[in-house]
């Protein structure tokens, strides 16, 4: 569908789609240097979510709102949630987990507290947006950051990263 963007959704997708190319560059940069090569895939997996989220902000940058009904936006969510966010990666097995390197755990947190930051930014453009495609769009994206989130706090929680009391 396409829409015309008023001045303030322009300029806070503005802001969402640098958020989103630093996200590009922290989950490369971390897929580099991690050590386990089971995180190595996940940061992988991740980092392919952050592109597509620039992608789609872009697109309604361009004026263009992917609709949410359509089998497309199915990719977005993660073709087989179940490998996605239903546990450990391909070939980890969840009884052999075992504390993780430090630099590894650190990597997480990082990236952790920076999804929680996102996860809030989209939080404030989507009450700012006078178009429901648009906020079900980025909705959607939202959603995607906090399922990160999740990823992230199991993978360092069976590692022994994540003090829960
Ligand atoms: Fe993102
Ligand atoms: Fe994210």
């Amino acid at each position: 569908m396409v829409v015309k963007l008023t001045q303030k959704e322009q300029m806070l997708l503005q802001d969402l789609k640098s958020h989103e190319e630093w996200c590009i560059k922290k989950y490369t940069e971390a897929q580099n240097r991690a050590s386990d090569p089971a995180l190595k895939q996940t940061f992988g997996e991740l980092l392919s979510h952050e592109r597509q989220h620039l992608e789609t902000v872009n697109q309604i940058l361009a004026g263009n709102v992917p609709s949410m009904n359509q089998s497309s936006q199915n990719a977005q969510t993660g073709q087989n949630s179940n490998t996605l966010w239903g546990g450990p990666a391909k070939g980890q097995n969840p009884t052999s987990a075992t504390k993780a390197v430090q630099s590894d755990i650190d990597l997480c947190q990082d990236l952790l507290n920076n999804e929680k930051y996102v996860s809030s930014v989209y939080d404030t453009v989507i009450f700012e947006c006078e178009q429901k495609e648009i906020r079900d769009a980025l909705n959607h994206i939202q959603k995607e950051e906090q399922q990160h989130g999740e990823k992230l706090f199991k993978y360092m929680k069976q590692h022994g990263g994540y003090n829960v009391q």
